[in-house]
């Protein structure tokens, strides 16, 4: 497994994803690691719209009777990974960021964290009952989109589910991680719900749960949250 050690090591793992904007995105995640740690940590505490629809994931996956392996896709620091566990799944993060994996490891020992693309996902087809993708969706190109979610599809057992959180906006591409002051900068996408309904469904999936919430104190958009069933 890559992540514990030095970033240079875990380059091999981005399989043909090594590009400019890629480069970019992994070293400013990098960079902000240490910094959502200390913001995110115990966040989901005081989110409850946030462990309502995780937990209906939970539920939903646990009752599909088709096993516990989920995935955290784009899982960061790993602040998920033990409220999945603790509701009974039995979670593996996966994230594009040598720093973040090393975060992931060092907060949360005892789980299973691998440097890796969601375009070019570790797992065998339909080798999962679930995967979560907690804000980690905002980052793809829409040319990247329709492989991508197919990538999503292709690893999660029918009746399996997916879930997501995401900010919802108009889906222009803007630029993110200014606003760290941590001299970092990316693409990023707030997907309008619509769109992350239809990429969803045309990869395979059916919708069974939608829902959103305006933004409260400093984000700067209103939040969407979406399950779906692999179908
Ligand atoms: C906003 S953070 C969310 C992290 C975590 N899901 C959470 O809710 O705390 C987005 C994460 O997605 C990861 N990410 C972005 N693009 C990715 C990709 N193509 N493959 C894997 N991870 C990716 C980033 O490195 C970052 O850690």
């Amino acid at each position: 497994m890559c992540g514990r050690g030095a970033a240079s090591v875990c380059r091999a793992s981005y399989g043909p994803f090594v590009d400019a904007k890629t480069e970019e995105l992994r070293a400013a995640h990098d960079v902000l690691a240490e910094l959502y740690a200390a913001r995110l940590a115990g966040a989901l505490d005081h989110m409850p719209a946030e462990r309502a629809v995780l937990g209906l994931f939970c539920d939903l996956t646990l009752a599909a009777g088709l096993g516990t392996d989920v995935g955290d896709i784009g899982c960061g620091t790993g602040r998920l990974t033990p409220y999945l566990a603790a509701r009974g799944l039995s979670p593996r993060g996966i994230d594009l960021s040598p720093g973040m994996i090393h975060v992931a490891h060092r907060d949360h020992p005892g789980f299973d964290f691998t440097v890796a693309d969601l375009r070019e996902l570790p797992f065998g087809d339909a080798s999962l009952t679930g995967v979560a993708c907690w804000y980690s969706l905002m980052y793809l190109a829409p040319s990247a989109r329709p492989a991508a979610f197919g990538e999503l599809a292709r690893v999660v057992k029918p009746g399996g589910y997916l879930v997501t959180a995401f900010k919802a906006g108009d889906s222009e591409v803007r630029r993110g991680g200014r606003s760290t002051g941590l001299g970092v900068e990316f693409d990023v996408y707030w997907l309008s719900p619509r769109e992350m309904e239809r990429r969803v469904i045309d990869a395979g999936f059916a919708i069974v749960f939608w829902g959103g919430r305006p933004a409260e104190g400093q984000e700067g958009s209103p939040q969407g949250y979406l399950l779906a069933q692999r179908s």
